[in-house]
């Protein structure tokens, strides 16, 4: 069997995501001249209730403009101690745009307002670092596709403005927790002051991220990603496979999660210590491996041709798409837990 489980970008576009980039109507973007780039950030911006988006080339860009928005240097954003902002932006955040994090423990990544208002330092004076944001990430990629309660992000998106600090959304996976709780995109969007969202994870396009936030934050925004070298030119070929994936391949991702259900129920029938099948919220699985080194189990079954990702020394990641099916992953399930037991 051939099946590639570490990441929900590794999908290939579809020959009608295909067709649909190679008919779009284009412009020069710098320009402001690409009417697919506009109706997307148009679009994404009325889905999440906001008044303007910016299409970047990655989710990290889209992050990285967003909270600077929120940020000015030397001030920090707090974010939770998992979080791809903190581990997974090659220090972005610092080495570009001059802040600092601070993070606050979680359980799979679940954000609690407690822990936020521990440790947030508004207006902090001339000896501490001042807090000038919170981000969080829904859902959440190192918790195991985690959703956050809404409650949560209801109490700390008060919480942010109670003491004037900025609200950030990575939102890369944010179609998982809409289309898996039916909470409505722009009851989620509107709690933010600033969100990214990705169409190259399980959206299955390849390439893009749109940043939404208010007008004048996204002509900073469009400012700094210029400065950064990023802005681009008839990149509206990007943009419809971005609309082709919203249009074709949002609801289908219940899809996805119903295959890391099956995926985990298979790892638990023969390893039941290693996943508990109940915690599978969306479409990311975390595998504890127990006695055995996350890294040759991984190598293992990559033998057998299924490949995951060994995220830590006890730990393995597995994330379902458009590219495989329920069949599928309860076949590698399998495989993984009978390498798990023997
Ligand atoms: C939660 C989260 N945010 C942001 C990103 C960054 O996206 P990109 O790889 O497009 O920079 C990822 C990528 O996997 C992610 O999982």
């Amino acid at each position: 069997m051939s099946i590639d489980l570490r990441s929900d970008t590794v999908t290939r576009p579809t020959e009608p995501l295909r067709r649909a980039m190679l008919d779009a109507e284009v412009g020069d973007d710098v320009y402001a001249e690409d009417p697919t780039i506009d109706a997307l950030e148009r679009r994404v911006a009325e889905l999440l209730g906001h008044e303007a988006g910016l299409f970047c080339a990655t989710g990290s860009l889209a992050n990285l403009l967003g909270v600077r928005q929120l940020v000015e240097p030397g001030q920090e954003v707090i974010c939770d101690v998992e979080a791809h902002i903190a581990r997974a932006e090659m220090g972005a955040h610092a080495a570009l745009g001059g802040i600092t994090m601070r993070t606050f423990p979680s359980v799979r990544g679940r954000v609690d307002v407690a822990e936020v208002a521990k440790i947030i330092a508004p207006s902090a004076g001339p000896y501490l670092v001042s807090t000038a944001a919170v981000a969080v990430e829904n859902t959440h990629n190192f918790g195991g596709g985690t959703i956050q309660p809404f409650d949560q992000l209801r109490a700390v998106s008060e919480l942010c403005r109670d003491h004037g600090l900025g609200f950030h959304l990575d939102g890369a996976r944010l179609w998982n927790a809409h289309v898996a709780t039916g909470v409505p995109l722009i009851d989620y969007g509107r709690l933010f002051d600033t969100v990214s969202v990705c169409f190259s994870k399980g959206l299955g396009a390849p390439v893009g991220s749109v940043l939404v936030a208010d007008a004048d934050r996204i002509a900073r925004a469009r400012i700094l990603r210029k400065r950064l070298g990023a802005g681009w030119r008839q990149a509206g070929i990007l943009a419809a496979g971005a609309h082709y994936a919203l249009d074709h391949q949002l609801s289908r991702l219940a899809d996805d999660h119903a295959a890391a259900r099956a995926f985990a129920a298979a790892v638990a029938e023969a390893a039941p210590t290693a996943v508990d099948p109940a915690s599978i919220e969306t479409n990311i699985v975390i595998i504890n491996t127990g006695d055995h080194p996350a890294g040759p189990i991984a190598t293992a079954a990559a033998e057998q041709g299924i490949r995951v990702s060994a995220l830590g020394a006890r730990m393995i990641r597995a994330v379902t798409h458009l590219d495989v099916t329920v069949e599928s992953c309860t076949v590698a399930g399998k495989i993984i837990g009978s390498l798990l037991t023997r």
